[in-house]
């Protein structure tokens, strides 16, 4: 399983003051020194952290892989098929949210088709391309026929469950999904919400190939360095148990 490291929050911290650091350029050199097999970053529309300036050192400086995360939006499609990253995740967008609240609405007729248009720029540009959905077979369906290459589970509902059989519901939800994306060929990838206290389960299912995971790792980095906190990251998700087939038939140990 591959860990993306989100960056955006080492420019949370820089817009913050308007000024030139903490700089996510050198976050990325150090996230992938701490063993991250990726960088993300979120280019969003009000640009309230990642900057274009920010994008377009990254797209020449990560060695790694460049996961670009957009919204099916003209402006910033536009600017994933000039600087050509390795992989675009498409993620809707809202801009009152915190942060990503959901997966796509691939159900509505409006919201598909303008990820459908997005899918076919990027695709013509070459791009692979990944949609953040909900675990249900139904998101997994519309992403089959969209044909994109991957799908990335999101796990906040995971993340959020307040109890044990809550969460053992969300991770059966989780496997389920990516059952049923596999069985269609499609790249599993999951993310949000995760932490160093609720990684592992998630860690231990079979199926999903790559974590993106941001806060919790920026949020750690501040207080013992970034490299330290990505590599506490990959021990977390390489020790997970091997590849539990039932989520249920196992406590899933504490974090660090
Ligand atoms: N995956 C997607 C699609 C996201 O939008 C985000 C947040 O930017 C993440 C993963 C990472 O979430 P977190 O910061 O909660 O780890």
């Amino acid at each position: 399983m591959r860990l993306y490291v989100n960056i955006d929050h080492v420019a949370t911290v820089r817009q913050a003051r308007l000024t030139d650091e903490p700089d996510p350029v050198r976050a990325a050199v150090l996230a992938e020194l701490g063993g991250a097999e990726g960088v993300t970053v979120h280019l969003r529309e009000d640009r309230r952290h990642i900057q274009d300036r920010d994008l377009r050192i990254l797209s020449e400086t990560v060695r790694t892989g460049l996961n670009l995360e957009v919204a099916a939006e003209d402006e910033v499609i536009g600017i994933a098929c000039e600087l050509q990253p390795m992989q675009v995740t498409l993620v809707p967008e809202r801009r009152e949210e915190i942060t990503t609240e959901g997966g796509l609405n691939l159900a509505a007729e409006a919201p598909r088709r303008a990820v459908s248009a997005a899918v076919d720029r990027l695709r013509a540009a070459g791009i692979r391309v990944s949609l953040f959905v909900d675990p249900t077979d139904e998101a997994v369906d519309h992403a089959v026929e969209l044909g994109v290459e991957a799908i990335e589970l999101h796990t906040g509902e995971y993340a959020n469950a307040s109890d044990d059989e809550a969460r053992q519901r969300q991770l059966t939800r989780l496997l389920s999904a990516a059952r049923s994306g596999a069985e269609s060929d499609l790249a599993i990838h999951a993310g949000h919400g995760l932490t160093y206290e609720n990684v592992t389960p998630v860690a231990a299912l079979p199926i999903i190939e790559e974590l993106n995971i941001g806060h919790s790792i920026v949020s750690r980095s501040i207080l013992v360095g970034i490299e330290r906190a990505v590599r506490e990251m990959r021990q977390l998700i390489r020790a997970a148990p091997d590849r539990v087939a039932e989520p249920g038939r196992w406590n899933p140990p504490v974090g660090f």
